[in-house]
């Protein structure tokens, strides 16, 4: 009894307590924490940014630089996130090929696995715009009408109020919108390519993205089935006016002409 309690008073015996009740803890949790799962999802995304950084070297360093840092010949990629990628490489705009004021859209070049991988390498450089989830961008989630409101203030003055898309300066256009997929339309209003100005969850939240995404949808399906027969082609209501101006108006003075013609032809005779 006296040889224990001796014992305790030792200068060393708290810190051996401490050490033993530091041990347990640690054990107890590394037993009892969901740690093998968590390692599993860790090592499939470094896989993942691997294979990317792979594929980067190959088709995009050259323009981008090794690092993704910039070049003479491509912007720096640090920081404009996964969904700048998926969109430029899933729309076919990325790798770009010949110079031009504006990189054209072609067939794209890469598996969706494979811009996945590229879209994780590159948003592992810095934080950016995440790619949406498919109940983001789902346009049954949106409201049409709402949606056709957002995009007469915000996209119209470029991309034409029915999305046919537009010229701008410089030899640029923006693009008709028509048959885009619904991640792309959400993906460009992320990161804003080239000249168009990007609209972030802070000033445009997710849901007015997909009010937006439902309205194009709606005009994409509902131009095949014009409720009026004949369309003037959606160009807006000035050229729509100025067709009915000088068609209708002009049909109005031919017709007027060719009374007057008939009267003072009778008059005559
Ligand atoms: C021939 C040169 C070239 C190659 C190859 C190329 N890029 Fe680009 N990339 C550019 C240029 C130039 C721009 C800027 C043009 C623009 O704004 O559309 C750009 C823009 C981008 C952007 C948009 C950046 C932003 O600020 O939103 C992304 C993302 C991108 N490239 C990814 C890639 C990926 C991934 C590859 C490889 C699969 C690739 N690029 C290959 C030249 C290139
Ligand atoms: C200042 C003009 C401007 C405004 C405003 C604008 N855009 Fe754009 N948009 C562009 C240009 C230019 C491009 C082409 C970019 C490129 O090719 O890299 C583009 C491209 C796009 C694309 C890609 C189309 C494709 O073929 O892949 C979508 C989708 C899009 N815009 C949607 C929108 C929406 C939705 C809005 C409103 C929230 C909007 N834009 C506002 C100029 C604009």
């Amino acid at each position: 009894m006296k040889k224990l309690s001796a014992r305790r008073r030792h200068p060393l015996a708290a810190l051996v307590v401490l050490l033993f009740a530091l041990a347990a803890t640690g054990g107890l949790y590394a037993a009892l924490s969901p740690a093998p799962k968590a390692q599993a999802d860790d090592s499939s995304q470094s896989i993942a940014i691997t294979e990317g950084q792979k594929l980067f070297s190959v088709g995009c360093a050259s323009c981008h630089g090794a690092h993704g840092q910039g070049s003479s010949d491509g912007p720096s990629l640090v920081g404009v996130g996964s969904a700048a990628v998926d969109f430029q490489v899933g729309s076919g705009r990325m790798p770009a090929q010949q110079p031009g004021p504006q990189v054209q859209k072609k067939k794209k070049q890469y598996s969706q696995q494979e811009i996945d991988q590229l879209a994780a390498y590159i948003a592992s450089l810095g934080p950016g715009p995440v790619a949406p989830t498919a109940n983001q961008y789902d346009p049954a989630g949106g409201d049409v009408a709402k949606g056709g409101e957002l995009f007469r203030t915000n996209c119209a003055q470029c991309h034409n109020f029915v999305g046919k898309g537009g010229a701008l300066t410089d030899g640029k256009y923006a693009p008709t919108l028509k048959g885009v997929e619904p991640k792309h339309i959400y993906e460009a209003m992320q990161t804003g390519p080239q000249n168009m100005p990007s609209f972030p969850d802070t000033t445009m939240p997710q849901q007015q993205k997909q009010d937006i995404i439902a309205y194009l949808n709606e005009v994409d399906t509902a131009q095949s089935k014009n409720p009026g027969g004949f369309t003037l082609g959606g160009f807006g209501p000035v050229p729509e006016g100025l067709f009915a101006y000088v068609f209708g108006l002009g049909t109005l003075i031919a017709i007027a002409a060719w009374i007057a013609a008939r009267t003072t032809k009778a008059k005559k005779s």
